[in-house]
């Protein structure tokens, strides 16, 4: 099969498109022939050897987690899924595997994707949909009537997550570049920040801050967090993770670090929204499989406003 490939860790200059080895076929998975996938952030770091404590050192390694396509054979433990069925999931991330013709999923982390949503469409949503709904959702536990800021709203998840924000019933505060803020304004947001436009000054606090662009940490965001307020910050490491649990012992403001999972049940909660118009997929660029080096080096440089989708076949 054809995939994107690396053979060491390193900048988009060690992505090649080339022939590869068939995925093993998992006994509580399946194999998928990909339709679609997309980029994450996740992806150029573990391709940047930045997770490599969490990543196994074999190479040749396949970038790319986000599931999009057709059932091709099915493992003996699985159940609920057959050959020909339409399906979308995620792969560990830290595994990668789906920037490829054929991709190895569990079964646990897939679900069946209803015709009326197309692949490419489809391909946006794994990653970072799930990543919006477990930091608005669970992390945030985002109510209605609650001030709610996100910052890095522009980006994959901050489009998703500034919509599940309205959805749960909250008044939104997005700070993003110039590029984002029209899509921002029509996604629902009640106030929209351009953060390049000079240091920002907020005359209000909020219930629950997000942070998508690692930018805007726990200790400065505290100042305007209420006092039994939920900051969720996107981008954890070890030490953050430690020092935040041992730190919310002891403080009624909460620092809440987002690892997102990707669930089936997650999985049809995005797709039941999507289906019924409550949230909208913004695909910033659509490249071929054999340029998705274009496609690392697009959403490398920043100022993408949304998903960059990935299309195989
Ligand atoms: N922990 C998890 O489980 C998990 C899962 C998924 C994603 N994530 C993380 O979530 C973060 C967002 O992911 P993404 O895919 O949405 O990334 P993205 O598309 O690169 O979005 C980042 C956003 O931050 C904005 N930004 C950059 N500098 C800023 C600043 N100084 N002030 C305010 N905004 C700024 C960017 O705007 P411009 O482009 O205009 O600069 C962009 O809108 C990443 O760190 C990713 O690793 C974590």
């Amino acid at each position: 099969m054809k995939a994107i490939t690396y053979h060491q860790f390193g900048s988009v200059d060690v992505l090649k498109y080339e022939e590869a080895a068939l995925p093993a076929l998992p006994d509580d998975g399946v194999l998928v022939s990909q339709r679609a996938s997309s980029i994450n952030v996740v992806d150029y770091r573990a391709r940047t050897g930045l997770l490599a404590p969490f990543v196994n050192k074999k190479f040749p390694k396949i970038p790319g987690a986000d599931v999009a396509g057709v059932v091709i054979a099915v493992g003996s433990k699985v159940k609920g899924f057959s050959v020909g069925d339409a399906v979308l999931g995620a792969t560990d991330p830290f595994k990668g595997g789906a920037l490829a013709e054929t991709v190895a999923v569990l079964a646990k982390n897939l679900v069946h994707l209803p015709s009326e949503v197309a692949f490419t469409q489809a391909a946006a949503l794994p990653i970072a949909g799930v990543a919006a709904l477990e930091s608005v959702r669970d992390l945030g536990a985002v109510k209605a009537g609650q001030s709610v800021l996100i910052y890095g709203a522009s980006g994959a998840v901050g489009l998703y997550a500034v919509q599940l924000a309205k959805h749960f019933g909250a008044h939104v505060t997005a700070v993003s570049g110039a590029a984002g803020i029209e899509v921002l304004k029509n996604l629902g947001a009640d106030l929209v920040i351009d953060y390049r436009k000079g240091p920002i000054k907020f005359n209000k606090q909020f219930d629950v801050i997000i942070d998508y662009s690692s930018q805007f940490p726990f200790n400065a965001a505290r100042a305007i967090l209420a006092a039994t307020g939920r900051y969720v910050d996107a981008s954890p490491n070890i030490p953050k993770f430690i020092l935040s649990m041992i730190g919310n012992l002891f403080r009624r403001q909460k620092n809440l670090m987002l690892a997102t999972a990707t669930k089936a049940a997650d999985l049809l909660t995005i797709l039941d929204l999507v289906q019924k118009n409550k949230l909208a997929i913004t695909i910033a660029k659509n490249f071929p499989l054999d340029q998705a080096k274009q496609a690392f080096t697009e959403m490398e440089r920043g100022g993408t406003v949304g998903k960059i989708v990935v299309q195989v076949g």
